[in-house]
């Protein structure tokens, strides 16, 4: 896709960071843009300051882990606009406990908007676009640790969200479908992520027991070492240029830190390196 003008783009988490960010250059793009996030008064911020700029744009509140608010996006998409063009399943919160630490109320939030969250955008919205029959496409948020190791639950999201998207890929070319996939790749964006917990529901919050009474405490120092990394990230804004380079380029990985290469032939290297190991021993083991 090369031109974006009066094209419909659907974000989710488009009320802060990379969402914000990819709305306010589809605005540059002249699209008209859904923004769907679970934040009502930033949400609402952000379609009036989009509003000012000229681009013809609606908000929808709503939450990704729930199949029936995607419905309703959905529907509200094709009842004001007519189509989509650009589905971005951004929305995203993170944790950074041990994976032993983890609560399962850790796992259900973060799995819950990470991973349902594509997961209901892809079930509802591939049909949409299947039927429209055109050039569209799916791009999925995944992270740096969708290629490299670490960074518990949500890497395990992140993964996920680049395995799914593969799939989808392929299985789309096998139907000779005009809908392409792409996974955003982004490094280190300067965001809200770090105070995802703003946005936990209160039925997934963690209960402070006798035993985890230092779970707080803990919790805020993970926030405070993350906010400082995110913080010297890159302008959510260039995020969503590359993002567009990347659409105009058809590729499947948008990549926002080249400097992942490092680590990714680390990870890549192990792999190989235990591959090697067993191609050699494994017709001696009886
Ligand atoms: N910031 C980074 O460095 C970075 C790096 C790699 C990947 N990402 C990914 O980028 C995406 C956007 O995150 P961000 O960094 O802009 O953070 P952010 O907190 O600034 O924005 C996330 C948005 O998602 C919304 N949201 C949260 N839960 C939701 C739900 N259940 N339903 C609908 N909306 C919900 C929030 O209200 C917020 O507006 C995420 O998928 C994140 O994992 C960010």
């Amino acid at each position: 896709m090369k031109d974006f003008t009066n094209k419909v783009a659907v974000i989710t988490g488009a009320a802060s960071g990379v969402g914000r960010g990819l709305a306010n250059q589809c605005a540059v793009e002249g699209m008209k843009i859904v923004l769907a996030d679970i934040e009502k008064d930033p949400l609402l911020k952000a379609e009036n300051e989009l509003r000012q700029t000229g681009a013809q744009t609606i908000s929808v509140l709503m939450d990704v882990s729930k199949l029936e608010d995607v419905e309703r996006l959905a529907n509200t998409t094709i009842k004001e606009f007519g189509e989509v063009d650009l589905l971005f399943n951004n929305a995203g919160v993170g944790t950074r406990e041990n994976i032993w630490e983890s609560t399962i109320n850790d796992w259900k939030w973060v799995l819950g908007v990470n991973l349902w969250g594509v997961i209901h955008g892809v079930k509802i919205f591939t049909p949409i676009m299947l039927k429209q029959n055109k050039e569209c496409f799916i791009l999925n948020t995944a992270s740096g640790f969708a290629l490299i190791n670490g960074s518990s639950i949500y890497g395990v999201t992140k993964r996920g969200i680049l395995s799914l998207s593969e799939s989808l890929s392929i299985q789309l070319k096998q139907i000779k479908s005009k809908i392409k996939v792409a996974v955003l790749i982004p490094g280190f964006v300067n965001t809200n992520i770090a105070n995802s917990a703003r946005n936990r529901p209160s039925e997934l919050q963690n209960k402070k027991t006798f035993l985890e009474g230092d779970l707080e405490d803990k919790e805020e120092g993970l926030r405070y070492n993350a906010q400082s990394l995110i913080s010297q990230g890159m302008n959510p804004d260039y995020f969503a240029k590359i993002v567009f380079h990347g659409i105009r380029k058809n590729k499947f990985h948008i990549i926002g830190d080249p400097a992942i290469k490092f680590l990714f032939n680390t990870r890549v290297s192990r792999i190989l390196r235990d591959i090697k190991y067993f191609e050699k021993h494994i017709s001696e083991i009886k």
